[in-house]
């Protein structure tokens, strides 16, 4: 969780330095405090105030002013963070890091750290590949409480194309949340299903819903934060996968069932916030249908497998939590699923509300136990809503 951390950015001279400025925007809105230490070179590319004022704080640059506040300011600093995150991270920075160089106030301030630090590097290709750099870069990953974001491959500033791209804000602000996350689901394997699923009529058309996986991949990636093992079985949705999930694309609701069999023997927790299409044409075309030949067409349908209720009869220590998707009698149906598919509780949103259901980036939920409880949230983010379910499975498993 960002929210009421402390981090501390230490900025080393790099192109890539605007990015930066987003990145503190965003952690920021996130509700962290951010402070920033800049080296020399860096302020040759934005002057310090620029910082202070996207940061809402004093940036430190200079090693012996400290006493300005009778405060020794490289060990408060360090202290003060709950991490420390370099971006952009030069090879030089790098270098003195993992040789416990502490010529400036960046390195200073790392080399008394207490928090974990994250470092983000961005440089030349050629930079990136010396030898020397990914030795130190190596030698740093084997260092307990280090972690790296891993630059992207594409156009650099010297018009080169290649890796050293410093990670994009959206993406750095996932990993510090990762990072900064207690591990509380270490060791356990949480299987989500999320999106539609496609049934094929003929190679042209196929029945499907609305459902854009977004409550799916959101409850995955809090599993992930959380320190699980997780396999998110996904249907076609327009959303990037997830990095550190193993994610397994499927199309159809039988592929769907597939591949939770596959993975349902190691899973703890089970969770099924896809919509599988409940039927599929009977009869598949493997040409196109056409409007010529077919003036009125009938579909016929065939009922596809249930997933929930197929694994429920095999949950045995698991808990399983399942979704009901409701335009009407929501109580009743919710009730109805609950029970049917051997669920621990059934998540329930009325798909015809406004800030609900499909597609939105936020959910209006009520949630059904056995044994009768029903709690009922207020709207909030699809992020926020994996969170409270993750909470009240843990609790479960407590
Ligand atoms: O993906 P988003 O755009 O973020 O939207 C989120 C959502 C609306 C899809 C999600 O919140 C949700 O409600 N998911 C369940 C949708 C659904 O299929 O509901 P259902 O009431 O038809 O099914 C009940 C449960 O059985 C669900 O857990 C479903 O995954 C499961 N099921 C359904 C059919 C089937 N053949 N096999 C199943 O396992």
């Amino acid at each position: 969780m960002i929210a009421g951390k402390k981090i501390l950015i230490g900025v080393s001279g790099g192109i890539a330095i605007y990015k930066v400025l987003d990145l503190i925007s965003r952690l920021k809105k996130a509700g962290a405090q951010v402070k920033v230490v800049m080296t020399e070179a860096a302020t040759e590319f934005v002057a310090p105030i620029t910082f202070q004022t996207m940061s809402e704080n004093v940036v430190h640059v200079e090693m012996f002013n400290q006493l300005m506040n009778m405060d020794v300011e490289h060990i408060s600093l360090a202290k003060w963070a709950d991490l420390i995150l370099i971006a952009p991270a030069t090879a030089n920075t790098i270098a003195k890091i993992r040789h416990g160089i502490a010529d400036n106030l960046l390195t200073t301030v790392l080399s008394a750290r207490v928090s974990p630090v994250a470092i983000a590097p961005a440089m030349n290709t050629k930079m990136l590949q010396n030898p020397a750099t990914q030795e130190n870069i190596n030698a740093l990953k084997t260092w307990p409480g280090f972690h790296f974001l891993e630059p992207t491959s594409g156009l650099l500033a010297c018009q080169d194309v290649g890796d050293g791209k410093m990670m994009e804000p959206v993406d750095m602000l996932d990993h510090l949340d990762a990072i900064l996350t207690e591990k509380t689901l270490a060791g356990r394997t949480v299987t989500v299903t999320a999106g539609p699923t496609q049934e094929a009529l003929d190679p042209v058309r196929y029945l499907t819903n609305h459902s854009s996986g977004k409550m799916g991949y959101a409850l995955a990636k809090i599993a992930r934060n959380r320190g699980a093992k997780v396999h998110l079985i996904t249907g076609p949705t327009d959303l990037d996968y997830p990095w550190g999930i193993l994610v397994h694309p499927v199309t159809s609701t039988q592929e769907m069932f597939d591949a939770v069999a596959s993975v349902h023997k190691e899973t703890d927790i089970l969770i099924k916030a896809a919509a599988p299409s409940d039927f599929r044409p009977a009869n598949f075309s493997d040409k196109k249908v056409k409007k010529r030949e077919t003036k009125e067409m009938v579909l016929e349908l065939a009922t596809n497998p249930d997933i929930a209720k197929h694994f429920g009869q095999l949950k045995g220590e698991r808990i399983h939590v399942g979704f009901a998707a409701e335009s009407h009698e929501l109580e009743t149906y919710a009730q109805g699923k609950l029970e049917e598919k051997n669920l621990d509780f059934i998540v329930a949103n009325n798909i015809t509300q406004e800030h609900a259901g499909f597609r939105s980036d936020t959910n209006i939920v009520k949630i059904f136990y056995r044994g009768g409880e029903v709690v009922s949230l207020p709207m909030m983010t699809k992020s926020e809503l994996a969170m409270e379910i993750l909470d009240r499975v843990q609790a479960l498993r407590s």
